[in-house]
């Protein structure tokens, strides 16, 4: 794997891939030691243009349980406010030695440009771009479900049979996108359900089905139901008439977590609005696997900067780098 840009991109085997890689590496982190040397003298850089917690906590962690070197960038307080551009600021990470990339831009598309225009060498790793996709965060939603539906060994399954219904602001959210294309991929149906005002134009392209009527879709009996946080920092219009009327009409409240389906689960990608999308009931019940999520999201990044990193040169078989004695 030379980038992880998309998963609209991805096939079938190159998903499985990734989450049969990260169970591998979930496993060396039961382990007392959960450092691996697979990544030793490698350096990842993570490039932020944009806020996150998740996202760039845990490509840190995982690129130093790989025991790469880490640099983090943030463009808050760098050569960014003096104008510096990404190619500028990426050329000068690469002068620094970084082997891995890890964006998350503003800019759809930003990872593409990096990653295809010849500035840098380094492999490149969406970490979200703008409205337009968030890979990793896909792969641990799928990952995550498909342990909860796999209790045991998972590796090899892909989801089929399995129900996805995702809730709220479709329009903006990358991690919708991200997700329709990996959950369809993977054998999921996926329904998607929001105010009319919410859904892309071009949803009809998408492989889910849509609905407006959460209560109805919550009837249906979903296995996991995804929240979406309402991006308000990315919305310049009204698109709902208020923040309780949203609430409301597309808010998972008590009452409509006592109505989902006993085993169904409900996430939600984080940072959450409590008390607009989900509430404090739904976001700690046992049902939720907000923290669950975070938890794969480690194994999920270390799986991809080894592929991205090491899986050219061992391309058979990760537990070469986790069996062989080589925690430290
Ligand atoms: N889910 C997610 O991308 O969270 P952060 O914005 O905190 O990284």
């Amino acid at each position: 794997m030379r980038h992880l840009l998309d998963t609209k991109s991805l096939t079938k085997t190159d998903a499985l891939r990734i989450l049969d890689v990260a169970e591998d590496m979930a496993d060396t982190q039961q382990r007392e030691m959960k450092k691996l040397p697979t990544l030793r003298g490698r350096t990842v850089v993570n490039l932020f243009f944009e806020d996150s917690t998740r996202t760039r906590i845990s490509f840190e962690a995982a690129a130093k349980r790989l025991s790469a070197d880490v640099i983090n960038f943030s463009a808050k307080g760098s050569s960014v406010s003096k104008g510096e551009s990404l190619q500028d600021t990426a050329q000068t990470l690469q002068a620094m030695g970084a082997d891995a990339v890890v964006i998350r831009h503003g800019a759809s598309g930003a990872p593409r440009t990096l990653a295809t225009s010849g500035w840098i060498t380094a492999g490149v790793v969406n970490a979200g771009d703008g409205t337009h996709e968030h890979p990793t965060q896909a792969l641990l939603d799928a990952y995550t479900i498909r342990k909860r539906r796999y209790a045991g060994d998972s590796r090899g399954r892909d989801l089929f049979g399995v129900h996805v219904t995702i809730v709220g602001d479709i329009l903006h959210s990358r991690v919708a996108r991200s997700n329709v294309w990996l959950l369809s991929t993977l054998g999921a149906s996926v329904t998607l359900v929001a105010p009319p005002t919410l859904i892309p134009q071009d949803v009809s392209l998408w492989p889910a089905r849509v609905e407006y009527d959460l209560d109805e879709a919550i009837a249906a009996g979903p296995d996991a139901l995804m929240m979406l946080r309402i991006q308000l920092e990315r919305m310049n219009a009204a698109y709902f008439p208020t923040e309780r009327e949203y609430s409301r009409r597309w808010g998972l409240d008590a009452g409509r977590l006592r109505a989902l389906r006993g085993d169904s689960i409900v996430m939600h990608p984080g940072p959450m609005n409590r008390g607009l999308e989900i509430s404090a009931e739904a976001a700690d019940s046992p049902r939720s696997t907000v923290l669950e999520q975070v938890t794969n999201g480690v194994s999920v990044r270390m799986a991809a900067l080894y592929l991205l990193l090491a899986g050219a040169e061992r391309d058979t078989d990760s537990t070469d780098a986790t069996r062989k004695g080589d925690a430290r």
